[in-house]
């Protein structure tokens, strides 16, 4: 028999755990001609801003080894363009919305709560802490534990109260485990993890760099032992907390990986820019992974790979449904 591959985000259930993450398929609308967007897990919005922005000037793509480097920057048409014609459409097709928000300051996030807060069918918000702080000389909220904990605290108290709200957190900073605490002290119900590393590529030919805006965030296969790395700490230092773990993603067996790691959930950003259809495909390959591992249920697979309770030989030590318990 097929493995169980429904999973949860909050109250609403999802027909599997895999993603697509913040970004790379727009509002939803771009994948509907390559796959049924009702049979991805949700789909997380491209970040929502209050304004409409044209994002950051061209050449804002340069591919590297195993990843993809870029600066696309915020772009896109504000949340009442969003609210209008995106999340309707989306929730017309039948899929699951999850919106990724940004700000340049702590109020236009809780702004952008509390628009949301009105708005039918939202299944989660996902705080994107990876923009610049206007009101602190541009550097990312995602870099500092007591001003991220300040934005998710601002969005839950703005937020309607049923809708949960994740924290999506950079890489690059010394202590993940330090932001995710200060993170769900501040109210988060869940994290996201990862967003890109900040990277930069040299054109030798140009003596320039690649990118126009010089630095631009790494994601692809490159940063997924990052992406594992990060997840793994923060499950074992907060095991109740549901975390979305993405970061290189492109087969079933990636996405094994991270909810091995203990994600409870999965997302596909880089790989949905080569194969539009990435999600159904690692949905579909992950539901035979999990039933290689001898599970009768997706959730039982999550955070296994911690401790002496993990796999050994041919069966999952841990009996069904405990993962599941584990996770919330
Ligand atoms: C072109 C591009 C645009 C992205 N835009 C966003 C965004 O709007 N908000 C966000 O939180 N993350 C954004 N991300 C980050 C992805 O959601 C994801 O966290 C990261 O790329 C790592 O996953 P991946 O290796 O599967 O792409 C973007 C990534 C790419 C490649």
């Amino acid at each position: 028999m097929p493995a169980d591959m429904r999973a949860r985000l909050g109250q609403v259930e999802l027909p599997n755990p895999v993603l697509a993450a913040a970004g790379c398929a727009g509002a939803g609308r771009e994948l509907a001609q390559f796959l049924d967007v009702a049979r991805v897990g949700a789909i997380i919005s491209k970040s929502i801003m209050t304004e409409p922005r044209t994002g950051n000037p061209a050449p804002r793509l340069a591919e590297t080894p195993s990843g993809l480097l870029n600066s696309v920057g915020l772009q896109g048409p504000g949340i009442d363009a969003f609210l209008q014609r995106d999340l309707p459409w989306l929730l017309s097709r039948g899929a699951r919305v999850v919106v990724s928000v940004a700000g340049q300051t702590i109020r236009e996030y809780a702004a952008l709560a509390s628009r949301l807060s009105d708005a039918a069918g939202v299944s989660a918000v996902e705080i994107n802490l990876s923009c610049p702080n206007a009101e602190d000389a541009g550097r990312l909220f995602a870099l500092d534990p007591a001003t991220a904990g300040s934005v998710v605290a601002a969005v839950r108290g703005s937020l309607r109260h049923d809708i949960p709200v994740f924290a999506k957190l950079s890489p690059d900073v010394t202590d993940i485990v330090a932001m995710a605490g200060a993170c769900v002290a501040a109210g988060a119900d869940g994290l996201s993890l990862i967003n890109v590393l900040l990277g930069m590529v040299i054109d030798p030919a140009r003596l320039r760099p690649a990118l126009a805006g010089a630095y631009g965030g790494l994601s692809g296969p490159a940063v997924r032992p990052v992406a594992v790395r990060c997840v793994w700490q923060v499950r074992e230092a907060f095991p109740d907390v549901p975390i979305i773990g993405t970061g290189g993603v492109r087969t079933g067996r990636d996405a094994l990986e991270l909810l091995l790691a203990g994600a409870s959930l999965v997302g596909v950003g880089t790989a949905i820019v080569h194969d539009p259809s990435a999600c159904s495909r690692v949905a579909r390959e992950l539901e035979e992974e999990v039933g290689a591992l001898g599970a009768d249920q997706v959730a039982d697979v999550i955070g296994q790979a911690h401790g002496a309770r993990g796999r050994v030989g041919g069966g999952l030590v841990n009996g069904p449904g405990e993962a599941s318990r584990q996770t919330g």
